[in-house]
């Protein structure tokens, strides 16, 4: 068993275990669809008020997992990143405010301002490039690391997140791990 490819591969960093869910969750995607499929999993767990930070690289797959999450949602309008444009508001089970601050060195007042409302709101927010976002706002926040493994191929892990999230990366890891029991024996 301990030999199959999926070991180490589709969730593992059980670290740092606490009241016996770990600090740190992390799965593999295949596939862009793959991507949205697990942001329309985490769609079911989320609550307003939760701020979910996207790290990683240029086509990492954070507006990818963001059209998932909206799908979840039941957001019915396309979900991009316009260039021109930090925040998003969709309209959904609950709100969901798309931020991107790619483009954002320093954050302004009046940025600060709309994020700061933004990240206590009604709504669930997922901020790409969150490097800008004082500590004192990104504080309560999970963090989401997106890494590129292959072509198609994308590491996510989650850190010092909710249960409730932990418990979604849980079960779409255990997924993948018996599909692949299923199909290669
Ligand atoms: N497993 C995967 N998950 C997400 N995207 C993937 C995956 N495999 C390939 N891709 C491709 O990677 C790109 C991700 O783009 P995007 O979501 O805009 O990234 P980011 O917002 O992080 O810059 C897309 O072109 C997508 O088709
Ligand atoms: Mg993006």
């Amino acid at each position: 068993m301990q030999d199959a490819p999926w070991v180490g591969g589709s969730l593992f960093g059980l670290e740092g275990a606490k009241d016996g869910m770990p600090e740190r969750v992390r799965v593999e995607t295949h596939g862009e669809e793959e991507t949205r499929q697990l942001g329309a999993h985490l769609s079911a767990a989320v609550r307003a008020g939760d701020v979910l930070l996207l790290l990683g690289h240029f086509g990492a797959g954070k507006t990818t997992l963001v059209q998932g999450i909206a799908r979840g949602l039941g957001v019915d309008q396309p979900v991009t990143s316009p260039s021109f444009v930090i925040a998003s508001e969709y309209q959904g089970r609950i709100p969901l405010y798309h931020i991107d601050l790619y483009r954002v060195e320093q954050m302004d007042e009046v940025t600060l301002e709309a994020i700061a409302e933004y990240f206590g709101g009604d709504g669930l927010c997922v901020v790409e490039w969150p490097g800008s976002v004082p500590d004192e706002l990104a504080h309560g926040a999970v963090r989401l690391e997106l890494a590129i493994m292959g072509e198609e191929d994308r590491g996510l892990t989650l850190e010092g997140a909710l249960p409730r999230l932990q418990a979604v990366f849980e079960r779409f890891g255990a997924g993948r791990l018996a599909q692949t029991g299923r199909h290669g024996g």
